[in-house]
């Protein structure tokens, strides 16, 4: 089928209106851009003219095709620097949907971002924290040293479920999470290689892979998670999934699917990378993948989510007989976690902080899917009860991309459906709203507003 040159102009200014592209930034010549996206040259020059016409870019001959400066500001900064602050325009200060966010002041509220905090967490943090600005006990947690045995204890302890316990041995730190998934790739799949995922999936886990040089293989998945016998003929060398409250469905695999993916993972002898980061949130006591293939799973978890990113460790558990090549990936790629952050994320374990925060957390992800229900009824929206994110399949005839931009142009960063799928030619007219970043009276009136702006917009004949 050929492109739609204005579902790619969509896309470009989406990347303006979010900030992704700034004004002033030369976009690529257009042939380039056509060889880049696998699209006809004159598909390029047709979706850089509706762009011209849109008043986004301008075109000056011989020097290339620019981003025009908003008018009233960068609307685009103010969504990705700002992380705090009411919703200000349009619907949600009682105005009229499609008001742009050049008319007047924009405060953001990020929906891509999403990293819980607690009510009060700071409050929990801090007591921990007192002991280690002891000299002699900051002494050591600046020494280089990455991994120690009350370190692998406490994390063997935090991520044990019903059924499974990991072995301290099996235990690796790193910066954070995608470090500990970088690490665990680089170490299983080399340049070429391929790795198998859910067709739409974590946006880093595809960032990642290209820096690696890994071509990532997308497989199918239904309401049940991943199909297990899209695996078989995939000539892959691993797998990463997220059996738990996928990012960005929400889907947890169904116990049937663990069972039937771990007998043909078995038998291929193919490793796993399984990311665990939100598996916290799921109170049902479901065991990881890893219990049923120990010999070939690495689960990836942190304190990022728990705790907080500013200060966090990413967890590896890997099978024993690859603890050291993994723990040498973590090494040479500089991915090791730094001592200090180590030495606190032990004693928020140790004394029960993260314990409490994760109670908090589960409560408050609660309280906000009820928003999402109260204020998107109606509309597709895939969520789980104890989710932090809701994937929401827009109404015809919104674009994802499109849409992205008007939410931007109110003020509100939400994640398009194409930063997760890895077929860059099956994008989802969907959006994913992160929705732990903002605070819950912000996200109410951000939830209002895009619900306004897609009634708006799918009540107008097309
Ligand atoms: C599925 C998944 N894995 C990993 C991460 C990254 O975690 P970290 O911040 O610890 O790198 C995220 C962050 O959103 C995520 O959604």
């Amino acid at each position: 089928m050929p492109y739609d040159y204005r579902r790619i102009a969509d896309r470009i200014a989406a990347d303006i209106t979010a900030g992704r592209l700034r004004p002033g930034e030369r976009l690529p010549p257009q042939r380039k851009f056509a060889r880049r996206h696998g699209i006809a040259a004159s598909t390029a020059e047709r979706a850089y003219g509706e762009l011209v016409r849109r008043g986004l870019v301008v075109g000056e001959v011989g020097r290339g095709t620019f981003v025009r400066a908003a008018e009233g500001g960068p609307v685009g900064r103010a969504l990705t620097e700002a992380t705090s602050g009411g919703v200000t325009s349009g619907a949600a200060a009682g105005g009229v949907v499609g008001v742009p966010a050049s008319s007047g002041a924009v405060a953001a509220v990020n929906m891509e971002l999403n990293y819980p905090s607690a009510p009060g967490q700071s409050e929990l943090l801090a007591p921990a924290l007192a002991p280690l600005l002891r000299p002699d006990v900051l002494t050591e947690a600046l020494r280089p040293a990455t991994g120690t045995a009350p370190a692998r204890e406490a994390a063997a302890g935090l991520l044990a479920t019903p059924g499974w316990r990991p072995a301290p041995g099996q235990l690796l730190f790193t910066g954070n999470a995608r470090q500990a998934i970088a690490a665990t790739l680089a170490s299983l799949v080399r340049p070429g290689g391929r790795v198998g995922v859910e067709a739409l999936t974590y946006p880093l886990v595809k960032e990642i892979a290209a820096r690696l040089g890994i071509t990532l293989v997308p497989l199918e998945t239904d309401e049940e998670g991943l199909r297990p016998e899209s695996v078989r003929g995939a000539r892959l060398s691993a797998l990463y999934v997220q059996p738990t409250l996928h990012n960005p469905t929400s889907v947890s695999t169904t116990a049937e699917r663990r069972a039937q993916l771990a007998v043909i993972v078995r038998e291929l002898n193919l490793p796993v990378v399984e990311d665990r980061i939100w598996s916290f949130l799921d109170d049902s006591g479901r065991d990881p993948l890893a219990a049923l293939v120990p010999h070939l799973t690495h689960v990836v978890d942190g304190l990022s989510k728990r705790v907080a990113p500013g200060l966090t460790v990413g967890m590896l558990v890997v099978p024993e007989r690859r603890a050291e090549v993994v723990a040498e990936a973590v090494r040479s790629g500089g991915w090791n976690a730094g001592r200090f952050a180590l030495e606190a994320g032990v004693r928020w374990i140790e004394d029960g902080t993260v314990e409490r925060l994760v109670e908090a957390k589960r409560a408050d992800a609660g309280a906000r899917q009820r928003l999402v229900a109260e204020c998107l009824g109606g509309f597709r929206v895939r969520c789980d009860p104890r989710a932090y994110f809701a994937w929401w399949e827009l109404p015809a005839p919104w674009r994802a991309d499109t849409f992205t931009a008007a939410a931007a142009a109110h003020g509100i960063a939400v994640t398009p459906g194409r930063a997760f799928a890895v077929d860059p030619h099956r994008t989802p007219d969907a959006v994913r709203l992160g929705l732990a970043s903002a605070a819950v009276p912000e996200l109410a009136r951000a939830l209002r507003t895009l619900a306004a702006i897609a009634r708006a917009q799918s009540s107008r004949p097309s």
